[in-house]
């Protein structure tokens, strides 16, 4: 029997117990990755009362660990965004941009398996915590990716930027919504924006190229009031009901494209009620003999970036509101679907791109997979880099893992984490180095 095979089997039983580690780290490398990544969760930056100034000061510490420069921008009170510096060797270059946010949604934690925030490893290599997902994965993957590649010599040719920023999970105007407005994001000239994207059940990562807008939109009606025994037309609930049935009609066109797999998600307008008001209030209840003289309905519409806006507002005003029924309709949030140029604010996601061809390069090299490009069904801050016609794309890489952002026991398994360092790895290089002429300010411009 050969002396080696008793070793040899042991190596395959320990890697079959611990998994495949990925190629790129060691053993202590990813064992030190994923501590720093727990480390990150365990700080509690759940809204309405995050603890930025924590969250900051962990970023500010990685930064200097890797040996990136950083600085703390409090553009808005209280909201401290971190920006990181890694300088490339030729400044003039469109510059690469890393987002990610350092917020999360608040959790019940009874009713998860473990507590959102202690980050716990189980036996099956799962980290638990809120936002492990969504998306301090990726905020800590751009750090990891880094070092890795200032460990391998790897200089940028462009400025790398990486932003972590407050307030996502609260629409942005003072993350991001406030950043893009300040002097010194004007002088970092931009030339691509990563932001992030879904998990992915299959084995193709999800890539988002544009997003809906949010189009927030309450309806009131107005009506004769009158005896509840009364049969009368003109009732403000009658006048409104009117409209819930066809919005309904709609909402279920719609729906009914995504079932039959016509249209993705991302490609229909979609409707949900949210809130139904009328009505009289007593200490107990509601008066029940009495036809009221108002009641309204909130809406949050989705519009995608491929919808005609002007026909849908039309379409508000005269089949959903419309005065003749004595309706009227105010846009709580309405979000542009175009941008400053007028263009519809997506990236373009195909071979004419150079980003987009560099960064599905970076993707097959990594060992990963591409799925086709989508809209992304509810909003990111990417949408306040393509307002200004800036490229971004939206880009988590987690496969084969289930979609919990949001969800109760949200979690990412430590392999999936590890492999995407090394899909940033590869994507960072890609993405930094000056290929020819390809994406020079001219072909910025012209996407
Ligand atoms: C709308 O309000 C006016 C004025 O109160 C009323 O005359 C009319 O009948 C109402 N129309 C409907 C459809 O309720
Ligand atoms: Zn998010």
């Amino acid at each position: 029997m050969n002396r080696f095979l008793p070793y040899l089997a042991f190596l395959l039983l320990a890697t079959a117990l611990t998994g495949v580690k990925p190629s790129g780290l060691t053993s202590s490398e990813a064992t030190a990755a994923v501590s720093r990544f727990q480390e990150y969760l365990r700080i509690d930056t759940a809204q309405p009362s995050p603890d930025y100034v924590k969250a900051a000061a962990f970023i500010t510490s990685q930064a200097e660990y890797i040996g990136l420069e950083s600085q703390t921008l409090e553009l808005v009170a209280g909201k401290p965004l971190v920006l990181v510096k890694w300088p490339g060797k030729n400044s003039a270059l469109p510059s690469l941009l890393l987002n990610s946010h350092t917020d999360v949604v608040p959790s019940e934690p009874d009713k998860w398996d473990h507590h959102p925030f202690s980050a716990s490893l189980d036996s099956s290599g799962r980290i638990y915590a809120r936002g492990s997902q969504d998306m301090k994965c990726v905020g800590m993957q751009y750090l990891e990716a880094i070092h890795l590649l200032k460990k391998a010599g790897f200089t940028p040719d462009r400025d790398i930027y990486l932003t972590f920023v407050p307030d996502e999970e609260i629409g942005g105007n003072a993350g991001v919504g406030a950043f893009v407005k300040s002097e010194i994001f004007k002088k970092l000239n931009i030339g691509l924006v990563l932001d992030e994207g879904l998990a992915s059940p299959g084995d193709e990562y999800r890539l988002f190229y544009g997003e809906r807008s949010p189009w927030w939109t309450v309806i009131r009606s107005k009506g004769e009031p009158g005896h509840g025994a009364k049969l009368y037309d003109g009732s403000a609930m009658e006048n409104l009901l009117k409209s819930i049935e066809v919005i309904k009609r709609f909402r279920t066109a719609q729906f009914d494209l995504v079932k039959a797999g016509v249209k993705a998600e991302g490609d229909v307008v979609s409707i949900n009620f949210v809130y139904l008001k009328a009505g009289t209030p007593t200490p107990t209840g509601f008066v029940m003999n009495l036809q009221p003289s108002e009641a309204e309905v909130g809406l949050d519409i989705r519009v995608p970036p491929s919808a005609d806006p002007e026909a849908l507002e039309r379409r508000i005003a005269e089949e959903w509101a419309p005065s003749s029924r004595n309706l009227t309709y105010e846009f709580k949030q309405k979000v542009p679907i175009f941008d400053i140029y007028g263009k519809p604010a997506v990236t373009v996601a195909d071979s004419s791109n150079p980003w987009w061809n560099l960064l599905e390069e970076a993707v097959k090299k990594a060992g990963g997979k591409l799925g086709k490009p989508e809209i992304f069904p509810a909003s990111t801050d990417a949408r306040y880099y393509r307002e200004l016609g800036i490229p971004a794309f939206g880009f988590s890489p987690m496969a084969n893992t289930p979609i919990l952002l949001h969800d109760h026991n949200e979690f990412l398994s430590k392999d999936e984490y590890l492999k995407g360092i090394e899909i940033y790895e590869s994507i960072i290089k890609e993405l930094a180095s000056h290929n020819g002429d390809t994406i020079d300010e001219e072909t910025k411009a012209e996407l």
